[in-house]
């Protein structure tokens, strides 16, 4: 846990010091004064970053917990295991996914302040607009959306609170310090659509289980809970490349081009090379192990491992004393 949480923290910060960098003066083109706590925590971008990214991983880790185990109940599986697995996995993963929409919020806003042009592209705004429209789905064809659904003024009220607010459009800066719009705005819109699904079904969740006593019964909450873990490491993912893609074409955004950090060394693909085989192999030998656990399940001392006849959580005679 203290190497994952200190090896994430750093990632994060560092992370949040490319798009907002800091804790340096620049003079004659050299970085000089460094300040290197100021420029790991001090950054502007550090908070909303880790909170979210944290979060995150309780959104990830309880649903993709949650996924085989709802499969199980749908095949009829559910025994004080599945219950008992479904409630924690669960609980985590829909207060979390409650909040996260939240903290997007937080993180939109300091992007909107810090990195307008980022803005500009995860929304596909072309031009300054004062009272700016939102578009939901749709293709930004290098001057606007087409197929989009407009609501007026909701980009404005989402990015400052307020529903008159100006927007920075993309026209600002030239097309050479502009991100692949259409690349940014997909990712944006998959994190948040995934993200609203997402908190919707942590909503059901909670209020079966707090008003009702009991896990929910219907056989689409299980088959939404099913989809619900590989959509969200989509959403993880396209949270990544919001913003990643979105800084383009800064490493350090403002100060240093991606192509000027590329890197001249040698041996590169043998380094790569190895990296993909180390994470293919322990890949590999994950499902092996999983495979292993799900043909001989383990005993565990009054957890019991049989299937249950095919009855709703809330009915089998085992159900209270899962809650
Ligand atoms: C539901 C509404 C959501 C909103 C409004 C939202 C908003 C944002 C914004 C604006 C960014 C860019 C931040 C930046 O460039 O600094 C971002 C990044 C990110 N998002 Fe979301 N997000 C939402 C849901 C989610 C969900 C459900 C997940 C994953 C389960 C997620 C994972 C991420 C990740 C990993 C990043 C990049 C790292 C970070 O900034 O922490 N987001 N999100």
């Amino acid at each position: 846990m203290i190497a994952g949480v200190t090896g994430s923290l750093f990632v994060i910060s560092v992370n949040g010091w490319m798009n907002y960098p800091g804790g340096f003066v620049l003079e004659n083109g050299a970085a000089v004064d460094a300040r290197p706590w100021s420029a790991l925590f001090g950054n502007a971008y550090f908070w909303h970053e880790f909170v979210h990214m944290y979060v995150a991983g309780y959104i990830v880790a309880g649903f993709l917990v949650a996924t085989p185990y709802a499969w199980g109940v749908l095949r009829g599986r559910v025994s004080r295991y599945e219950r008992t697995a479904l409630a924690i996995a669960l609980s985590a993963a829909a207060i979390a996914s409650m909040v996260q929409p939240l903290i997007g919020d937080w993180a939109a806003r300091e992007v909107a302040k810090q990195q307008p042009v980022k803005l500009a592209a995860m929304e596909g705004l072309a031009r300054t607009t004062a009272g700016a429209p939102e578009h939901l789905l749709g293709w930004y064809d290098g001057d606007k959306v087409v197929y989009g659904i407009e609501i007026p003024r909701l980009l404005s009220l989402f990015a400052f609170h307020d529903p008159n607010a100006t927007v920075q459009g993309l026209e600002t800066v030239p097309p050479t310090d502009r991100p692949p719009v259409n690349v940014v705005r997909l990712s944006f819109q998959a994190m948040v659509g995934i993200g609203t699904l997402l908190a919707f079904l942590g909503l059901v969740f909670l209020y079966v289980r707090f008003r009702k006593g009991r896990l929910p019964e219907s056989r689409w909450f299980y088959r939404a809970v099913v989809l619900a873990g590989p959509l969200s490491v989509v959403a993880l993912i396209a949270g990544w490349v919001t913003t990643e893609v979105g800084r383009q074409p800064w490493i350090v955004y403002g100060f240093m081009r991606t192509s000027e950090a590329v890197t001249g060394a040698h041996g590169i693909p043998i380094g790569y090379g190895t990296l993909v085989a180390v994470y293919l192999g322990l890949a590999g030998a994950v499902a092996w192990m999983l495979l292993r656990v799900s043909r001989a399940p383990l005993e565990v001392p009054g957890v019991a491992m049989s299937s249950a006849p095919d009855v709703p959580p809330s009915r089998s005679p085992e159900s209270s004393r899962a809650r």
